[in-house]
């Protein structure tokens, strides 16, 4: 299930620090993996990572709506951009049906179906609020050494982070609904 009062508080915490400010940029970037294949996974597993990956960051987003939609209006700027309003969603490419990355040697169903489902959250999401100023947009971090990624991954935290943040500056109204890499 989705902690709520966490979330809630999280949003009191950043309004009283931004006090009359609106939030320009929300990141949901918390996730978890799981690696069960056909065999092994129950129901328990699969729902608590949906919980995790995908009605997490909605409710994320839900509670912060009015801040990112306070910044549109104080930014005094037009168009979609992050330094107007914008919610990006960390992805990864082993969600995308598109490309179906590997998916016969891992099929771990829990996390890519999990990031699918988030992927068509954003898309929805992005045509839901870019009449309202904000842009919504997926990103693939590339593999990264984190707990997750392993020390197996070429990329460090902070290459993948530098490629994000350029990425970032660079988004435009173009953008809406996009699923880029961190290059
Ligand atoms: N690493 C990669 O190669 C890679 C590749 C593609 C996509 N991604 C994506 O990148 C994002 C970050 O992954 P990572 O590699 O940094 O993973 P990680 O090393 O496992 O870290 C995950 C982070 O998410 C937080 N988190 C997990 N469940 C949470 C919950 N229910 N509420 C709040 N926070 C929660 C964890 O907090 P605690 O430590 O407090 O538990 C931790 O800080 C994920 O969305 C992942 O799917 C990663």
């Amino acid at each position: 299930t989705v902690n709520l009062p966490s979330i809630r508080g999280a949003v009191r915490a950043v309004g009283s620090y931004l006090q009359d400010q609106g939030l320009n940029l929300l990141i949901n970037n918390a996730g978890i993996s799981s690696h069960a294949t056909l065999h092994s996974l129950d129901s328990q597993e699969m729902l608590s990572v949906f919980a995790t990956n995908v009605v997490g960051p909605l409710q994320v987003v839900k509670e912060f709506l009015p801040l990112l939609e306070k910044a549109v209006k104080g930014t005094g700027k037009k168009g979609l951009s992050c330094s107007r309003a914008a919610i990006i969603n960390v992805s990864t490419k082993l969600g995308s049906i598109g490309l179906c990355l590997g998916v016969s040697e891992a099929p771990t169903y829990p996390y890519r179906a999990s990031k699918a489902a988030q992927n068509m959250v954003t898309r929805c999401m992005a045509a839901e609020l870019q009449d309202k100023g904000i842009l919504c947009m997926a990103i693939h971090p590339g593999w990264v050494k984190t707990d997750m990624g392993t020390e197996k991954a070429p990329l460090s935290v902070e290459q993948s982070v530098r490629g994000i943040l350029t990425v970032l500056a660079s988004l435009s109204q173009d953008n809406s609904g996009a699923f880029l890499d961190w290059e």
